[in-house]
């Protein structure tokens, strides 16, 4: 199963999944695309000779504009699935019409609970006792396409928002393999 995977950030999940390519899972990351020069996962797909493409936002003024250069590239690389792994942007018909039901999202919220931003802060001030990830299909609503796959964990009354990144980070590492995994293979259809 060929992914393009869509990065931000520190690029701790995209990590994890190509670690789970290294150890032989029925996946090739053809490309990893970033909407930031200075991500970190930029460097960690350099390092496991990933192709790499930085879409800039800042250098198209509209997000029309951006989501068209963006589709151009991912029509180029022909994805079986395109796993946003912190892809801090939102996307827009264009791209999510173009690859319906082949885009998946990982949040850090037991979705529909807490789209958006600022998950675990909300969690702790809605004295929530668990909390947890989800992963779910891009749809044109933000954070609230399908979800295929979910993991649940407790909040413990000295959590704070960063230890229940922590927590969640954990889990997404172990989860967002193991779902592409079972796509690949055919144990889970979308
Ligand atoms: C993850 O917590 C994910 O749930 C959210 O963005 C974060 C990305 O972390 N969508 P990383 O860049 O993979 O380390």
């Amino acid at each position: 199963m060929n992914i393009v995977v869509l990065i931000s950030g520190n690029g701790s999940n995209l990590q994890a999944i190509i670690d789970a390519c290294i150890a032989g899972a029925p996946i090739k990351i053809v490309a990893v695309i970033s909407n930031r020069a200075d991500a970190y996962g930029i460097k960690r797909a350099h390092i496991a000779e990933i192709p790499t493409v930085v879409i800039d936002h800042k250098l198209y003024p509209t997000r029309e504009e951006y989501d068209q250069a963006l589709l151009i590239t991912l029509q180029r690389y022909q994805p079986d699935l395109i796993v946003l792994a912190g892809f801090m942007r939102i996307l827009s018909a264009t791209v999510v019409n173009a690859f319906a039901n082949k885009i998946l999202n990982i949040h850090p919220a037991l979705l529909p609970k807490y789209p958006g931003l600022n998950t675990h802060q909300r969690a702790l001030e809605n004295q929530d006792t668990e909390h947890g990830v989800s992963i779910h299909i891009v749809t044109n609503e933000l954070d609230a396409g399908p979800i295929i796959a979910q993991q649940a964990f407790n909040i413990s009354t000295d959590d704070t928002p960063e230890s229940l990144q922590e927590k969640a980070h954990q889990i997404e590492h172990q989860l967002y393999p193991l779902t592409l995994i079972k796509i690949a293979r055919g144990e889970l259809v979308i």
